[in-house]
Parts: structure tokens; C-alpha cells; sequence
């Protein structure tokens, strides 16, 4: 048991696959340690005691505690060349269930966030359909709707892991993903209405936004379970999400998720965009590129204990905490190794289990206080399971940065502080 089992890589250049050679054992231990006699806080009369607090005019929209100040979206500054074609993070390690707090769901523009009224906002239909047609928003507020909690995921969430472990925290490695309530039409009522011609076997949706987002989507898909949706864990969707209307994609890559959804084109074929051509393919080792690879198989992390959150209770019991997801269904199962990937534990599911939307999972442990290697594996009701890092490479090599579902490895020492590292 040896700290030498373990490759830390900052660069890409340095990756360096090394043993893990250890399992972390298990001892009782107690959550509470007895508080000291005479603490103040128990004894004394505080101020949020003595005096009155804020009315109810003070906070007509109301926000975190001022606590809470350090849970925000965050980006990684060398990543992107702008702001506006830019993306930032889910704090991941500072959630817990199976949704997203609007406020704190990941953004990805590749033209800045457009912003519209929803008076002058208009969905088109047109192509390969019987009566091209106009909406306003008030128009597709009259069509029956649905409610439905999905997780996006970008493609490229954790896509700079690719090469060896990166960047230190789960909100950086793993927080290109959000998941939360959709109110909208489904999509197959608003083609219906326009009427879908026979040879009408793919839908185009395009944004309205500065990036003009175009993707193809197969009809089968267009007339399962897509949404045009308008709210977002019940409020209307925030300008970052699309505001007033967005594409939901369920279990889908999130760039097919068009947000400021203006017009939906109908077709006998694939557009080829550049979105699903030169971007958003994934180049295999051969040269050559995977076509289409919409589906976000089933993945899973670790947010608690990880790089931002690590441990500072000492040892004892605590809570191993993470989600799970996969655009195939619903999670089945997922397993926890706190000796990289030697021997595992299942996990226990908690919190609503639905299709194409994330899952909760925790297991609780006695930690005795020594090193642990944390990985988490999902496996989805369809039997996928998550592949290690090196399966991933060894099936489609290096060059890609798209759809890595690869196990992630965190190191936890012993003074509770955790390494984003990889073990083979
Ligand atoms: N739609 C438009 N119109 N413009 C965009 O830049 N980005 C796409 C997709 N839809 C994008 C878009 C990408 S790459 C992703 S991952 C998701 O929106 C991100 O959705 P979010 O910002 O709600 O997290
Ligand atoms: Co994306």
C-alpha cells in the first residue's frame, strides 16, 4: 500500500499509468465527536435570535443564502477562445438529488446567449409537410403538454480527459451535464399538425441565436419522445437554456437540444452540418470518423468526497455520494471501488428512478482514516456498463474528445484532500 500506486497527470504529455495495489479496509467508527462543554453557540443568545429578520418584500425573487455564495457555474479560462462560444460547469460536488437548480445548470453557446422577447418569438415549420406553419408561443400553449425530468449532456463533458486525468474536480471533468423538469409539446403534435409528408424521414431544427444551430435528427426520434419545451423545473426556461423555447432530445447528446428553437425543417435526408461533420463526430484512430453517435451511454461520478469537496471530518462514518445517467433508459445498478476498480460494492439508489434522467447513489462506509482509489461504474437497464479509461482508448483511440463515459478514479488521502488521478 504505497502512494507510488497512483499517477497524478497535470499534463497531457505526462500521463503515466501506474498499479493500484491497495484496498482500503473498513472500521466502526462515529459520526459525531462530542462537542465541546460551554460552546457559545449553545449558550448564548445569537443576533439572528434577538432580532427580526428581512419582510417578505425583501426578496421578491428569491436566491441562496449568502453562504451559499460559493456554489456558482465556473469555467475553465484556456479553455475556449471567447466567452460567447464558450462553456461553463455544473458545481456538481455541491448537489445532491437528481436535479439541477436552474441557475446552476452548465451552459454551452457557441454564439453567446441570444436574447429574445417571447412576443416577437415564432416557430417554423417547414419542408417535406403538407401545410407549412407558423406558431407563436401562444399558439403552442394550446397544445397538450408534457412534463418530463431528462439530464443534457454535451458530448464533450469530460472530453479533456480523454488523454489522462486533467483537471481537479468533478464540476470541471463532469459537469457538462444538468437534469431537470421540462414542460412542453411533444414534438410529434406540432408535425402532425403540420402534417408530415411519406418521404418526410428527417427534422432540422435551427436557433435562433447568433450560431444559427442546425442539427439532423431521424424522424423515429423527432416523433418518440421529443419535446418543443418552454419550462424548466416549472418556470419558464432561463435565456441560457434557450429562453422562450428549446428543443428536449431525451438521452441524445446536448448539441442536438437546440435552444431559441425557431424553425424545424422536414426532410428526406441528412442535412450534413457542421455541428455533425467537422464538430461532434468523434475521429477514430484509423482517421477515419464514428457518423451520428447521438446516444450519451450510461455514465456515472463521484461528486462527494472529490477534488472540491473533500473530507474534513476525519475518519469514521461517512457518505459516498454521486450520480448516474444514460441515455438508454433508466440506471439499473452502479458500483462503487474504493480500491480502484479491484473490488466493488453496490451502491444504493435513492431518490426517484426515471427514464433518461439522472440517478442518485450513495454508499455508506466506515472510512478508517487510509488512502482510498473511489471509482463508481454505472450499469443501465439494458446492460451497458461503463467502460475504464483504457477500454475507451483501446476501442477508439486517442484523437476524440467526444463521448468519453470512461470511470473515473479519485484519490483520497489520508488527510481527507482528493486527487483527480487514473489507475490501470
Ligand atoms: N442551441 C443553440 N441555438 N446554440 C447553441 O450554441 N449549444 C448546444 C445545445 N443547443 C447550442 C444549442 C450544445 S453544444 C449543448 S451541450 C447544449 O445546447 C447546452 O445546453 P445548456 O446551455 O442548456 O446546458
Ligand atoms: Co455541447
Amino acid at each position: 500500500m504505497t502512494d507510488k500506486t497512483i499517477s497524478k497527470t497535470p499534463g497531457l504529455s505526462r500521463r503515466s499509468l501506474l498499479k493500484a495495489g491497495f484496498a482500503a479496509g473498513a472500521v466502526a467508527g462515529t459520526a459525531g465527536a462530542a462537542r465541546a462543554a460551554g460552546d457559545p453557540l449553545i449558550t448564548e443568545i445569537q443576533d439572528w435570535n434577538r432580532y427580526l429578520g428581512d419582510g417578505v418584500q425583501a426578496r421578491p425573487y428569491g436566491v441562496p443564502s449568502e453562504f451559499e455564495a460559493h456554489v456558482v457555474r465556473r469555467d475553465v479560462e484556456w479553455l475556449t477562445a471567447s466567452t460567447e462560444s464558450s462553456v461553463n460547469f455544473t458545481p456538481l460536488h455541491e448537489l445532491d438529488g437528481i436535479i439541477t437548480p436552474n441557475g446552476l445548470c452548465f451552459e454551452r453557446h457557441h454564439g453567446g446567449i441570444a436574447d429574445i422577447n417571447p412576443a416577437d418569438h415564432r416557430l417554423m415549420i417547414n419542408g417535406l409537410v403538407d401545410t407549412p406553419l407558423v406558431f407563436t408561443m401562444e399558439d403552442l400553449k394550446r397544445f397538450p403538454r408534457e412534463n418530463r425530468v431528462y439530464f443534457l449532456e454535451c458530448a464533450a463533458n469530460s472530453g479533456m480527459e480523454w488523454r489522462g486525468s486533467q483537471l481537479n474536480g468533478c464540476q470541471y471533468t463532469h459537469g457538462m451535464v444538468h437534469c431537470v423538469m421540462y414542460t412542453g409539446v411533444p414534438l410529434k403534435l406540432i408535425l402532425e399538425e403540420a402534417g408530415l409528408k411519406t418521404n418526410g424521414k428527417w427534422v432540422m431544427p435551427e436557433g435562433a441565436d447568433a450560431s444559427a444551430m442546425t442539427r439532423s435528427i431521424p424522424i423515429e426520434k423527432a416523433l418518440d419522445d421529443c419535446l418543443v419545451a418552454f419550462k424548466m423545473n416549472g418556470e419558464a426556461l432561463r435565456p441560457e437554456q434557450g429562453y422562450p423555447l428549446r428543443l428536449v432530445v431525451p438521452g441524445w447528446e446536448g448539441n442536438m437540444w437546440v435552444k431559441w428553437l425557431r424553425r424545424i425543417e422536414v426532410g428526406d435526408e441528412p442535412w450534413h452540418q457542421r455541428e455533425e461533420t467537422s464538430k461532434y463526430t468523434d475521429l477514430l484512430e484509423n482517421g477515419k470518423a464514428r457518423r451520428f453517435t447521438w446516444v450519451m451511454d450510461p455514465k456515472s461520478v463521484i461528486t462527494s468526497p472529490s477534488p472540491q469537496a473533500p473530507i474534513s471530518h476525519g475518519k469514521g462514518p461517512m457518505v459516498i455520494s454521486g450520480v448516474a445517467w444514460s441515455g438508454n433508459g433508466r440506471i439499473k445498478r452502479v458500483d462503487v471501488s474504493l480500491d480502484g476498480g479491484r473490488n466493488w460494492k453496490t451502491a444504493r439508489l435513492d431518490g426517484p428512478s426515471l427514464s433518461k434522467a439522472m440517478h442518485r447513489f450513495y454508499l455508506d462506509i466506515d472510512w478508517d482514516g487510509s488512502d482510498m482509489l473511489l471509482q463508481s461504474r454505472a450499469m443501465d437497464e439494458h446492460g451497458f456498463f461503463q467502460p475504464t479509461k483504457n477500454e475507451l482508448r483501446a476501442a477508439r483511440g486517442e484523437n476524440s474528445i467526444y463521448h468519453n463515459n470512461g470511470i473515473q478514479t479519485w484519490h483520497v488521502k489520508a488527510d481527507g484532500m482528493v486527487e483527480n488521478v487514473e489507475v490501470s
